[in-house]
């Protein structure tokens, strides 16, 4: 499986920058969706200074073939390829393939690689002594970090060879740990894969089936399943891929790179806040549905209280996999006969918070978060297990910004710089 590399970047203007009576000039450089940068490669050594960002608001760590985002019209492809497209008509491995190797796969290749996919589904026996050390109530997305940081220890990378290898036991083998991590908590026996379900069967299998008892996935739940993987699949350089890039960067393994990417999946104002959404939700829904509340609260400078699920660093008119998700929660439910109350104070919290003057000015908008665990609670899964499903559709995509890193020749490990502001050794002549 080849990699080509696109990288349409053009370097023709250069802005001038004055600094101490020394006037630099930045390259202008332009990608090949017409987005432009500073290139300051040269900016420290040339002048001593270095740029203050914190937050990363203004800051691009890399060049990427991967996944193209236009917050301002909310667009978001992969590969070039618009995601309501693959929404429609991609299977989640088409789209595992198309994130990792740069094309979507012919039907040999997909045939093949969901194959070796399902042939590497199993864990190492001794594995499964891993979970008896987690307590009942341990969080999953802390189980499946771990767990797939413990992978490292059973398949060290050597080389480039082993890579499209682990890569497959990677893609194959992380569902299985999150099923696990799920029947942990529950006290259930683990349920070994079967080899003649696809990606999204195998996985409902392990998480819902239970011995001596028949379980057949149900097609709306395989189909929901699927498109929220696709939805989740890649995000560019948002904090979790950002992680995977800079340890990856240090020459660190796959696997344990990955599992810094779930670490910092978890918190609340990243994949975190799919959970907290539906706490959220639920505390309305305790509170005789007074949403106003609690956009007020949301509101209040001096309350820490956010409105989960609303609001992007990079979405500024609406978040398109939040749009189709909306459009699928309806017929989820529909499909599977539910008829869920936090759908509607969902909606209507929704429309509350898109006509106030608070968040229109800060271009605050649902994201994807906001009504996908919705559907998660539709087809079963329970909400202590949300952010390991997103963890599981941003798989590939973390896979693939780890791959074109180290297959960059100008890789380099990420190290940025400060602004000092402590104390000097006068302040401590001085006593303070
Ligand atoms: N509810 C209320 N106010 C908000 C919200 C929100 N959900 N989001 C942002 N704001 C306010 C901030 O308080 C700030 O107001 P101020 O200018 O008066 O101080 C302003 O909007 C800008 O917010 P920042 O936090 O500076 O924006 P940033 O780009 O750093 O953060 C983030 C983006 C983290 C997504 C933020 O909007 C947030 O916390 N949202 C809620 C958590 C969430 O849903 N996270 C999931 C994001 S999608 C993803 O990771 C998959």
């Amino acid at each position: 499986m080849e990699f080509s590399p696109y990288r349409k970047v053009t370097q023709m203007t250069s802005a001038k920058i004055d600094l101490n009576g020394k006037t630099l000039d930045l390259p202008v450089i332009t990608g090949s969706e017409g987005e432009k940068a500073l290139d300051i490669t040269h900016l420290r050594k040339e002048t001593g200074y270095i740029t203050y960002d914190p937050g990363y608001v203004n800051t691009g760590s890399c060049s990427s073939d991967i996944t193209f985002i236009d917050g301002e019209k909310g667009i978001l492809r992969y590969r070039g390829i618009p995601i309501e497209e693959l929404a429609v008509s991609a299977s989640f491995l088409d789209v595992c393939y198309l994130l990792i190797y740069g094309r979507l796969p012919s039907e040999t290749e997909v045939g093949e690689f969901a194959e070796q996919v399902t042939h590497h589904t199993m864990i190492h026996e001794d594995f499964k002594r891993f979970f008896d050390g987690y307590p009942m109530n341990a969080h999953p997305m802390g189980v499946l970090a771990s767990t797939v940081a413990a992978l490292s220890t059973f398949y060290p990378q050597g080389g480039n060879n082993d890579l499209d290898l682990n890569i497959l036991r990677l893609l194959a083998k992380m569902k299985t740990l999150a099923a696990f991590a799920y029947k942990k908590s529950t006290g259930q026996p683990f349920m070994y894969p079967r080899n003649d379900l696809n990606f999204e069967e195998n996985f409902l299998y392990m998480m819902f089936a239970v011995p001596a008892e028949s379980y057949e996935p149900n097609k709306a739940i395989v189909d929901s399943l699927r498109l929220l993987l696709i939805l989740h699949a890649d995000h560019e350089q948002n904090c979790s891929t950002s992680t995977v890039r800079m340890v990856g960067s240090s020459g660190a393994n796959l696997f344990i790179s990955i599992a810094a990417g779930i670490a910092a999946l978890s918190g609340r104002l990243h994949g975190g806040a799919n959970q907290k959404v539906i706490e959220m939700l639920e505390m309305i829904q305790g509170d005789n549905g007074d949403y106003e509340k609690y956009v007020k609260m949301a509101k209040d400078r001096k309350s820490d209280f956010r409105l989960f699920g609303f609001g992007h660093r990079v979405y500024k008119n609406f978040d398109p996999r939040a749009k189709i998700l909306k459009a699928s929660a309806d017929k989820v439910l529909n499909e599977l006969g539910i008829d869920d109350p936090l759908l509607e104070i969902a909606k209507e919290l929704e429309e509350i918070a898109l006509k106030d003057e608070f968040f229109l000015e800060r271009n605050l908008y649902p994201n994807v978060d906001f009504y996908s665990g919705i559907i998660y609670r539709a087809l079963g899964i329970p909400t202590s297990m949300f952010t390991v499903m997103f963890a599981l559709g941003r798989l590939p995509g973390w896979i693939a910004q780890w791959k074109e890193l180290r297959e960059d020749s100008k890789w380099r490990i990420y190290r940025p710089r400060q602004i000092y502001t402590g104390r000097t050794p006068d302040d401590l002549k001085d006593g303070v």
